[in-house]
């Protein structure tokens, strides 16, 4: 997720292109840049790291000119560094991009043969060169546009500039936020209303397809084929602060509702539908390793670490191949008898964890391959790493971890499902079936967020309790310790995750009429004994909320409360009943008046012992 701006008018562009791109930080931060058009020449302006050092590049006040576009970069393809810095330029056009292009790779073999030199990683540079090649037989920026999206696939919101046309900036949207905005004799563009907000409260917020052309004085939208198409305004009330977090009261329930769009950002161009496979080229771990793989270890921290305990129980049953699962803590001084044709497998969010990062050098040490499913582009752990699968999340705010868990799940089942077609475990049919299950989740998601008033029910009537017991089998038992861990870490409440089996071994000492126990029960085969775990604690009056998969009736008159998830195959449950326990960690921790974005004594990365 990055964050793209625009600006032609009367003033100055680069103090309102940077004032814009502060904004849009939150969107992205490991880069950013301008480009204002000069005295009839594009002048561009790059940094890596923080806005504040493009700040600094500028502080000459050298960049003249009333039209520019800039960028904010949260990285997908290509680490951070100033070369993969947006804006990117092919000849006398310059452009910025937010989203991704699924299809760059065969468009830039064909452009390269065309000629054009590649100077960065990115997917980007790919559409600055397109632009220019149709700039040869087009009257316009915006016709060459107009034939350059035909060839893209992917989502994208887009902005570019041309030498040859001093007051117009032509934007497009398909598939990522765009807005547009008129003010005092000038027009503006940006991922969100967050920088437009100081300069106009009327905006219109394009829609996939949509191409428009900015000059001082007016905004033109038209569809691909150049029919021009009316966009009705509409008048923006929220704050700076209510955009950034996009309307929603912090990043972290922003953040909870953004998992449908990281599951479809997580799988997007990593899979092809006719062969039933998954394709992750950046993972550099060849086919014959990973055939030959006897051992598959996971070593992560915290919710990570809980996502790790999913992708054993997946492999396990996907390939039957054993998997070991650590905390990074643990594995790091444990001196692993991990052997060096091992697949190592290191998850984190932030890619910064110290006790993860050490155990993935451990293991590298000791000959493993080393492939780390990671959140952050260019961190530490993707570094270090032999192979990594991007969860393409965007920046993760909250403290809390929401949709990297989410995002980490998805990355397991392409890795499964890639590991699976190598070794001819899984066929065409089979994948195409696996497939079909991951794409089915973006739908199931948003069916349970539409289902949030019945978690503030539940929020409501236990938010005063000092002690929770979750508990799950099979592939949700990790999903328990997930629920506990999100709700100790936001309400301070007492929480213990627990496999359902073992309860009986200790932990139901403490079940009463004051702890409410959790149980995950979807309709698989242990269902049954699920709920003989759920009627023991009933036994012993603890009040009882079961999430179960839709349709089923029988315990609705022994829960206190019942909330159905949709039905899914066992294994892609655990992210459906995640999501139903941040929803009701966050509510909880809301009545109790938490900061949620930052609650007491946390780090959002853990990078010392
Ligand atoms: C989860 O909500 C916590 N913030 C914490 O447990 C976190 O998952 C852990 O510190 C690991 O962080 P990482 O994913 O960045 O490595």
């Amino acid at each position: 997720m990055c964050g793209i701006i625009g600006y032609v008018g009367q003033e100055q562009a680069s103090s309102i292109l940077v004032d814009g791109l502060k904004r849009l930080e939150y969107r992205g931060y490991d880069s950013s840049g301008i480009a204002v058009l000069q005295r009839g020449h594009v002048e561009v302006r790059r940094s890596v790291g923080k806005l504040a050092n493009l700040e600094q590049t500028l502080s000459g006040g050298d960049l003249q000119g009333t039209m520019g576009i800039g960028h904010t970069r949260w990285a997908t393809h290509g680490k951070p560094s100033e070369q993969n810095a947006h804006p990117h330029r092919s000849g006398n056009i310059v452009i910025v991009h937010n989203g991704i292009i699924e299809n760059y790779l065969s468009l830039k073999v064909h452009l390269q043969q065309e000629g054009f030199q590649f100077e960065s990683e990115t997917d980007t540079e790919v559409v600055s060169h397109l632009l220019a090649s149709y700039m040869k037989q087009s009257q316009s920026l915006s016709e060459a546009f107009r034939s350059v999206v035909r060839e893209l696939q992917g989502s994208y919101a887009l902005a570019g500039i041309c030498e040859d046309e001093p007051h117009a900036i032509v934007t497009v949207r398909s598939g990522c936020p765009l807005v547009v905005g008129q003010g005092e004799k000038a027009s503006y563009l940006a991922s969100d209303v967050t920088p437009l907000l100081t300069h106009t409260r009327d905006m219109i917020f394009l829609e996939d397809g949509d191409i428009a052309v900015l000059t001082p004085g007016d905004i033109t939208v038209m569809a691909v084929d150049g029919h021009r198409v009316k966009r009705k305004p509409t008048t923006v009330d929220w704050s700076a602060d209510a955009a950034e977090k996009g309307g929603f009261p912090n990043f972290m329930l922003k953040e909870i509702h953004e998992q449908p769009q990281v599951i479809l950002d997580t799988l997007r161009g990593r899979y092809s539908y006719d062969s039933g496979e998954a394709d992750l080229p950046d993972l550099s771990i060849t086919s014959e390793e990973l055939s030959n793989t006897k051992r598959i270890w996971i070593v992560a921290c915290g919710t990570s670490w809980h996502s790790g305990l999913v992708g054993k129980y997946l492999i396990e049953e996907m390939l039957r191949t054993p998997v070991q699962v650590d905390i990074g803590s643990e594995f790091r001084y444990r001196e692993p008898m991990i052997q060096p044709d091992d697949l190592f497998i290191a998850i984190s969010q932030s890619g910064e964890t110290a006790d993860t990062l050490a155990a993935a050098h451990e293991a590298k040490r000791l000959g493993a391959r080393v492939l780390s499913i990671v959140n952050v582009v260019g961190s530490s752990l993707a570094r270090d790493s032999d192979g990594v699968i991007y969860t393409r999340c965007g920046p993760e705010v909250s403290v809390a971890s929401t949709k990297a868990f989410t995002g980490q799940v998805v990355a397991l089942y392409l890795l499964a499902l890639h590991i699976g077609r190598i070794r001819q475990q899984l066929m065409a049919d089979d994948g195409r079936w696996w497939l079909d299950q991951f794409r089915a989740l973006p739908g199931q998601v948003e069916h349970i967020l539409r289902q949030e008033a019945e978690i503030i029910s539940m929020a409501k009537r236990f938010y005063t309790k000092s002690n929770f017991l979750y508990l799950g089998r099979g592939i949700n038992y990790p999903i328990a310790l997930e629920g506990a861990l999100k709700l100790k870490e936001i309400s301070y409440i007492h929480a213990e995750g627990y496999a359902a089996g073992e309860m009986k071994h200790g932990p139901i000492a403490l079940v009463d009429e004051e702890m409410p126990v959790v149980v995950l029960a979807p309709r698989h085969r242990l269902y049954e004994k699920t709920v003989s775990n759920l009627m023991e604690v009933k036994a012993r009056n603890a009040p009882v909320i079961a999430f179960v998969s839709e349709g089923e009736r029988e315990l609705g008159g022994i829960a206190d409360f019942v909330f159905s998830i949709p039905h899914s195959h066992p294994l892609m449950s655990p992210i459906l009943f995640t999501v139903a326990l941040q929803l009701l960690a966050y509510h909880i921790a809301t009545l109790r008046e938490v900061d949620v974005d930052r609650p007491r004594n946390l780090a959002k990365s853990v990078t010392v012992e």
